[in-house]
């Protein structure tokens, strides 16, 4: 620490964009990459220096683009590779790095090598995919995140054999144990980053090695298989194949892991820079905080232990020192940052928003930020099925009804925990749909569009979308808060999540209260603060006390 190696994506405030929701520009009630060029001084203003684009590739949209049909394609509802290459040049213009989406645990079944791959046990492409012949009997059981029956072998008559789908039917899992497979991957990255973007996320990419056997799941993984499928036995020889032959070719470029059953003591393995194979990951540690474990994403009814998020994200600082860490609180696979981890109560929203976007950018991580967040965009809450969207929600509500489960109490949790509550279109102003688009929104606009979009927000500047911008600027003006080491204070504190961040060059102390009422800190400070940034008009340091979803960067004076 301290002598950390300087890196663009240390010091990055990635802003993340689900493009079917965040601008459409011709009325077909999509977003689009027209809508988002519209939209590049806006994200230029935002402060932040990276955008993270979720999948714009040609896709049936079975799990909105998470299912790629061609992975060098553009989504003709996304727009065309002309209007690709413009929003990449438009946000390099304004200094902003680019970052795709690699979905290379699976592609859609109506990608072209799946259809070869289907049609005979002697198709060239066979091995691109996993297949169990079915005069062996059905393999052992292995679980479906979206499948109806929440089985992921999938059998198929053509062959007469099973394929196997962690997803859905439609996302059948690419064959990574097949050298040939693994080389058309890197050509597809070759392909983007000599385009000049930035970066990928790679989506679930602890999953992509499997046991071709397939032995039954050891016990213990029952009710977390997430954990299991990131086990695969050639899993790092991959990621480290895959560095060498393409990731170190292009040293400016970022590689992301979506952490998915990754535990702290093994984040290492991706990420130390000794072993050559990713730059970060973002783990679900921290999602997971206030889920009753076993059940389907089901919410604790007291709401989450600040004494455990305050422990995960410690426990996680520290895990990351082997290399560099990240930090989010929401994204397209999460409900809303506020509804789930502040109070979207009309009374409190604006406040804790201003507090949990205090945490996102002064902790020692490359802070991602979802779209929306910083305006502060609540949870949709749809009561009844026919409004959501995602195949998660469906397929799961279909499986309860076949297996006669309780639909009122399953939606009453989608409320809380939906992944469609984060993905309800952009709120750009008070007109209809919220300026979204002229047509109709493929998905609902939240009602509250009125209180809460950018016009509105520009015009005050109490508002979220001012306060974000006075952190991404205080985040690039204090290197320290980037950074400095970090410091649980007050560990014990119920109410209060306190921290020191410290370096050569100066020493910080962040507060939050995330609770409703006046909390106070249990230390005085011994050295003069000046107080740097708060979501109220200042703070009262005599008493150490912050009032409901208070908020305060303080910088401690020598
Ligand atoms: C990742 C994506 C999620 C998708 C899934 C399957 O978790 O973030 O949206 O449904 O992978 O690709
Ligand atoms: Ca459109």
């Amino acid at each position: 620490m301290g002598n950390v190696h300087k890196s663009w994506w240390k010091e990055a405030v990635i802003y993340q964009i689900y493009p079917r929701s965040f601008k459409d520009s011709n009325g077909d009630g999509i977003g689009d990459l027209r809508g988002v060029i519209s939209k590049l001084d806006y994200l230029a203003n935002l402060g932040i220096d990276a955008v993270w684009l979720n999948p714009i590739f040609t896709s049936p949209n079975d799990d909105n683009g998470y299912d790629i049909a061609d992975y060098c394609g553009i989504m003709p509802e996304f727009g065309t590779m002309d209007d690709f290459d413009e929003l990449l040049a438009g946000l390099h213009q304004r200094n902003i790095k680019l970052i795709l989406d690699l979905v290379a645990n699976h592609s859609s079944d109506e990608h072209p090598w799946f259809q070869e791959s289907r049609k005979s046990r002697a198709n060239p492409y066979r091995d691109y995919y996993h297949w169990w012949p079915a005069e062996n009997g059905k393999p052992a059981h292995r679980e479906s995140y979206f499948d109806i029956n929440r089985d992921a072998w999938m059998y198929d008559e053509q062959t007469n054999a099973y394929y196997l789908h962690y997803f859905s039917r439609k996302q059948p899992d690419l064959n990574w144990e097949n050298p040939q497979l693994r080389k058309e991957i890197y050509r597809i990255i070759q392909f983007w980053y000599d385009k000049g973007v930035d970066g990928f996320r790679m989506d679930v990419i602890p999953f992509i090695s499997k046991d071709t056997q397939f032995p039954p799941i050891p016990d213990r993984y029952k009710g977390s298989f997430g954990d299991f499928y990131a086990k695969g036995p050639n899993l790092h020889a991959y990621l480290r194949e895959m560095n060498e032959k393409v990731l170190m070719k292009y040293p400016q470029t970022v590689s992301i892991a979506e952490g998915v059953g990754v535990k702290a003591e093994d984040v290492y393995l991706y990420i130390n820079p000794e072993r050559k194979e990713l730059d970060m990951l973002y783990h679900f540690e921290g999602m997971d905080v206030g889920y009753i474990p076993g059940g389907f994403k089901e919410l604790h009814p007291d709401g989450f232990s600040l004494l455990e998020f305050k422990q995960v994200y410690t426990k996680w600082d520290k895990a990351f020192d082997k290399g560099w860490g990240t930090i989010y609180l929401g994204n397209h696979d999460q409900p809303r940052m506020l509804s789930r981890w502040g109070n979207d109560s009309a009374e409190y929203r604006d406040l804790s928003a201003k507090m949990l976007l205090t945490f996102l950018l002064t902790m020692r991580a490359t802070p991602f930020i979802y779209h929306g967040d910083e305006l502060g965009m609540t949870n949709i809450k749809f009561d009844d099925i026919a409004d959501y969207r995602d195949i998660e929600s469906i397929n799961m509500h279909q499986y309860l009804k076949a297996n006669g489960g309780d639909l009122q109490h399953f939606i009453n949790i989608q409320k809380l925990t939906a992944r469609d509550n984060s993905r309800t279109p952009f709120q750009w102003d008070d007109t209809e749909n919220a300026g979204f688009t002229k047509g109709t929104p493929w998905i609902k606009v939240n009602p509250d569009y009125k209180h809460t979009n950018v016009v509105k927000q520009e015009k005050d500047k109490d508002s979220v979308l001012h306060y974000f911008r006075n952190l991404t600027a205080l985040r690039k003006t204090h290197s320290t808060l980037i950074y400095g080491d970090y410091e649980l204070l007050d560990a014990l504190n119920e109410a209060i999540y306190a921290y020191r961040r410290k370096d050569e060059n100066g020493e910080y102390m962040v507060m939050l209260n995330f609770t409703s009422a006046t909390a106070r800190v249990n230390f005085v400070l011994d050295v003069e603060p000046q107080l740097l940034i708060t979501n109220y008009g200042d703070i009262d340091l005599s008493e150490m006390a912050l009032r409901p979803y208070q908020a305060a960067v303080l910088k401690l004076k020598p």
